[in-house]
C-alpha cells in the first residue's frame, strides 16, 4: 500500500506543483467553500493511480488546488464512504495521501443527525471528538510503520487550540456554535429511534456516517484535525421525523454559509 501512496503522490505533485501543508475534506455542508477557493489546479480523482472513485449523488470527485483565505490549501470534492462498499483502506486512502504530500492539518466537515436534546436543525457543531462505531478500524491489519505507531494516542483527535480558535471566529461573527461528540457508523439506513436512543447513551451528540476513519488514520501519522458536522435532523426522542438524503442535503446547504465563514476564517488564521 506504501508504494500505492506513493504513486499517487508522486502523479499529484507532478500535476499540480503545489507546496501545502492544509487539507481539506469537503464533504456535506462545505461544497460552498470550493466558490471562495482561488482554485489553481483541480485533478479528477479518476486520473490519479490507484485513487477510488466516489460514487453517492451530491458529491464529485477531484482534488483542488488553490488558495484560500490568504493561505495555500489542497481540498478534497467528494470523499469515500465506507456505506459505498470501499473498504477502510480506500476511505482512507487519500488522507495518507495527503499526509505523504506535506499536508499537517486535516479539515473535515459532515451532516449528521442530532442526538442532543439543545439542538436544532441546522445547527453547526464543532466536533471535540468521535466514538467509532463502524464494524471495523482503519488501522486493522500490519501496521504500516513508516506512517505511524501500532497503537496510536487518541488523546487529542480534535484540536484544542482549533476548536477555541472556531469558537472566537463564531463569536466575532454572531455565528452560534455548538460543540459536542460525533459518533460514526456505517450507514447507509439513518437511525431507529432506539439507535438514536443508544448513541445518546453512549454519550454522542450527533451521528452520521463519516470522518471518524480518515480522522482515525490522520492522527495515526500524527496530523492536526479539525471537523464540524452539520445537524441536518432530529434522532433526539419526540422529535424524530421520516428524513432522506434530499433534505439532508438541503438543510446542510442552508447551513451551509456559516460552516464555509469558519472554515475560511480558520485557515487564514493559521
Ligand atoms: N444519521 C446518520 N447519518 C446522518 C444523519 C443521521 O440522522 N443525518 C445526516 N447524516
Amino acid at each position: 500500500m506504501l508504494d500505492q501512496i506513493k504513486e499517487s503522490v508522486k502523479y499529484i505533485k507532478e500535476t499540480s506543483k503545489t507546496n501545502t501543508s492544509i487539507g481539506i475534506i469537503l464533504g456535506t455542508g462545505l461544497g460552498g467553500l470550493v466558490d471562495e477557493i482561488d482554485i489553481k489546479c483541480t485533478i479528477d480523482y479518476t486520473d490519479i493511480p490507484n485513487f477510488p472513485v466516489s460514487t453517492v449523488e451530491g458529491h464529485h470527485g477531484r482534488l483542488i488546488f488553490g488558495m484560500l483565505g490568504g493561505k495555500e490549501i489542497m481540498a478534497m470534492q467528494g470523499r469515500f464512504h465506507f456505506y459505498e462498499g470501499y473498504g477502510m483502506d480506500q476511505v482512507t486512502f487519500p488522507v495518507r495521501v495527503m499526509k505523504l504530500m506535506g499536508i499537517e492539518t486535516l479539515m473535515v466537515s459532515n451532516a449528521s443527525g442530532g442526538l442532543n436534546p439543545d439542538f436544532v436543525v441546522g445547527d453547526v457543531m464543532i466536533i471535540n471528538d468521535h466514538i467509532n462505531m463502524f464494524p471495523t478500524n482503519p488501522l486493522i491489519g500490519k501496521n504500516i510503520d513508516e506512517l505511524g505507531p501500532r497503537f496510536p494516542d487518541m488523546s487529542q483527535p480534535y484540536d484544542k487550540a482549533l476548536i477555541q480558535k472556531a469558537f472566537e471566529i463564531g463569536k466575532a461573527n454572531n455565528i452560534d456554535l455548538k460543540e459536542g461528540v460525533y459518533v460514526g457508523t456505517s450507514g447507509p439506513t439513518f437511525e431507529t429511534p432506539a439507535e438514536y436512543r443508544m448513541f445518546r447513551i453512549l454519550g454522542a451528540d450527533a451521528v452520521g456516517m463519516s470522518t471518524v476513519p480518515e480522522v482515525i488514520v490522520a492522527k495515526h501519522m500524527g496530523m492536526t484535525c479539525f471537523g464540524v458536522s452539520i445537524i441536518t435532523d432530529s434522532g433526539v426522542p419526540g422529535e424524530i421525523v421520516e428524513i432522506s438524503h434530499e433534505e439532508v442535503q438541503e438543510v446542510a446547504a442552508a447551513a451551509q454559509p456559516k460552516m464555509t465563514l469558519v472554515m475560511k476564517e480558520l485557515v487564514a488564521q493559521m
